[in-house]
């Protein structure tokens, strides 16, 4: 089988903003000068390689934001993470028309304990799949807008193995929602 990519615009590439990757450096001052950087959570499901590729793309965009990235296993990750961080990126394959079950037990737990904690905070989103992600996506929006975190980038949605163009897409998911924490 042929594998589809079908990957969305870059926000700063929307609203014609300078690109996170063109950054001339980290935002935040280090810890030696008693500046804390924002943290950004990224709440995955890793089942596979393509996963995988995806979520490495994401952390490294984050990283070169300048942003502290902690990344979790969405089946390990609590409200506690969640309450601890600045932004979020969340990443899952498309199960079933669903999101993965992982992701969802993540939701279970730290949904009333985030709910009016967590408003306004920047978020982002990548789903993989074979051929339909559309309902998995339906269901994470649903569930964000309850918690009425801010979408700072299109969601990146990836079929078939990752090219470098979902490579570049998920990388800029990272950069953008790390460069978007607010002090
Ligand atoms: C039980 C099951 C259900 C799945 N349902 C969907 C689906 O509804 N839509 C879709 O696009 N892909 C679906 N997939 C494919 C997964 O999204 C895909 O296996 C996952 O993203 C990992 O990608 P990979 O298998 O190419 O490594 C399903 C896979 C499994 C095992």
């Amino acid at each position: 089988m042929v594998a589809a990519v079908a990957v969305s615009i870059g926000h700063a590439a929307l609203t014609g903003s300078a690109s996170p990757r063109a950054a001339t450096g980290p935002p935040r001052a280090s810890a030696t000068l008693g500046v804390v950087a924002k943290r950004l959570l990224v709440v995955h499901h890793t089942p596979s390689p393509a996963l995988h590729t995806l979520l490495e793309a994401v952390l490294d965009g984050a990283r070169e934001a300048g942003a502290e990235v902690v990344a979790r296993a969405a089946l390990t990750c609590t409200a506690v993470d969640a309450l601890e961080a600045d932004g979020y990126v969340l990443g899952t394959p498309a199960n079933l028309g669903m999101m993965s079950g992982a992701l969802k037990h993540f939701f279970d737990g730290a949904y009333y304990p985030c709910l009016d904690a967590t408003v306004g905070r920047p978020w982002g989103l990548y789903v993989h799949g074979n051929d339909d992600v559309a309902g998995a996506i339906g269901q994470v929006e649903k569930i964000v807008t309850g918690l009425r975190w801010q979408q700072v980038h299109d969601h990146v949605r990836v079929l078939g193995t990752p090219d470098a163009a979902a490579r570049d897409a998920a990388w800029d998911l990272g950069a953008t929602v790390a460069a978007r924490m607010e002090d």
